[in-house]
């Protein structure tokens, strides 16, 4: 009998890439999405690529209602929670929209598993928590901090989950601090595909390489960082999935909970990444140095030790990769999924 998985937010970035590497871990995978950031052709090109069946019911994390039809269809073993909003800047302009969605999505869906006897759960976190790090590379147990509602959503997720734990000691949580994800999936069929202008550089340098945009703007080169520009520790979005595949497997093998950096441990300049992906694609990427962002940090990279020790996992692809494969993903996919 296969184990079932249960993703929410399934048709977005990371959990696209995660359901194939489930499947492929020998994991039978339901995905729940509301496409609300997300398109519906994702489950096409995820068919394409698939080992198993793809299995999707189209619901809200915030509708009690729909998630316990998933539930009582499924009887899902964990659940892989992806389901939030993510933009830092929109989470500043829209608070309630962030606490609701994100917080009373998790809540819904944590009650939604007590109802139904299912009490793993793996949480999609961020290195957002830790705010302007002290120091280099970063540990799980450096001081965290909200510097947007985005980041307390993450921050108070996490709190969430670990109070859970203490309430009821069946629960078995494993938070998950992404980096700064990258790339795409090796076909070139899935990868990620923002709505508007992209937030995040490599989309963004992505889209000036294919065309879609004139230039790239540097948010400032005056940081203390070897080139001045922002340090950040990329990672592929296949090892990221592999990441969640090590940690599920610890939650359904061993006892008790944790909370893990994602990273590689490798930090990287915003003018290494317009390098590399210019290696990478052949294509010249113009940019402009302008002022910085506010709220950017000079630099943050993890200290992937703890992962290592405890999913036996670490991140495997390099920069060069994670560009061609962003390239091969933006330029075979100029317009995206739609
Ligand atoms: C990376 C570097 C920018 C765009 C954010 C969220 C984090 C996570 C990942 C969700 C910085 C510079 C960027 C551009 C630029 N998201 N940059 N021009 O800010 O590290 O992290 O996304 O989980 O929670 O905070 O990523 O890709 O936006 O920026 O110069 O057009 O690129 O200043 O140095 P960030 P990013």
């Amino acid at each position: 009998m296969m184990t079932t998985i249960l993703l929410t937010g399934a048709a977005g970035y990371i959990a696209s890439h995660t359901w194939l590497a489930l499947q492929r871990a020998g994991y039978r995978v339901v995905g729940v999405d509301n496409f609300v950031n997300s398109s519906p052709r994702v489950l096409e090109r995820l068919a394409e690529l698939a080992t198993a069946p793809i299995e999707f019911e189209r619901g809200d994390v915030c509708d009690a209602v729909q998630m316990d039809e998933v539930f009582d269809r499924y009887r899902p073993a964990a659940v892989v929670h992806f389901a939030a909003y993510k933009a830092v800047g929109e989470s500043v302009s829209k608070p309630l929209a962030y606490y609701r969605n994100n917080l009373g999505g998790l809540v819904n869906t944590c009650e939604a598993m007590q109802r139904h006897g299912c009490s793993r759960i793996v949480f999609s976190s961020s290195a957002t928590v830790y705010g302007a790090p002290e120091s280099l590379p970063l540990r799980e147990d450096a001081p965290t901090s909200a510097t947007n509602p985005y980041g307390a959503t993450k921050l108070m997720g996490e709190q969430i989950l670990r109070d859970l734990g203490v309430a009821d000691s069946t629960w078995q949580t494993a938070c998950l601090r992404y980096f700064n994800p990258v790339g795409a999936h090796e076909s070139g069929r899935i990868g990620e595909d923002p709505r508007g202008t992209p937030n995040n550089l490599m989309p963004y340098v992505a889209q000036v390489a294919v065309g879609r945009r004139d230039k790239l703007a540097v948010f400032g080169n005056d940081y203390d960082t070897p080139d001045g520009t922002g340090v950040r520790d990329y990672i592929h979005v296949t090892d990221l999935a592999e990441g969640h595949v090590a940690a599920l497997r610890r939650l359904l093998n061993h006892p008790g909970s944790l909370t893990v950096n994602l990273g590689t441990g490798q930090g990287y300049s915003v003018l290494d990444l317009v390098r590399a992906y210019e290696a990478a694609s052949g294509r010249s990427v113009p940019y402009e140095i302008v002022a910085r962002r506010a709220g950017d940090i000079a630099a943050c990279w993890a200290d992937p030790t703890m992962a290592r020790e405890l999913l036996g996992w670490e991140a495997r692809l390099d920069l060069a990769r994670m560009c061609e494969d962003s390239w091969r993903w933006q330029h075979t996919n100029p317009q995206g999924f739609d």
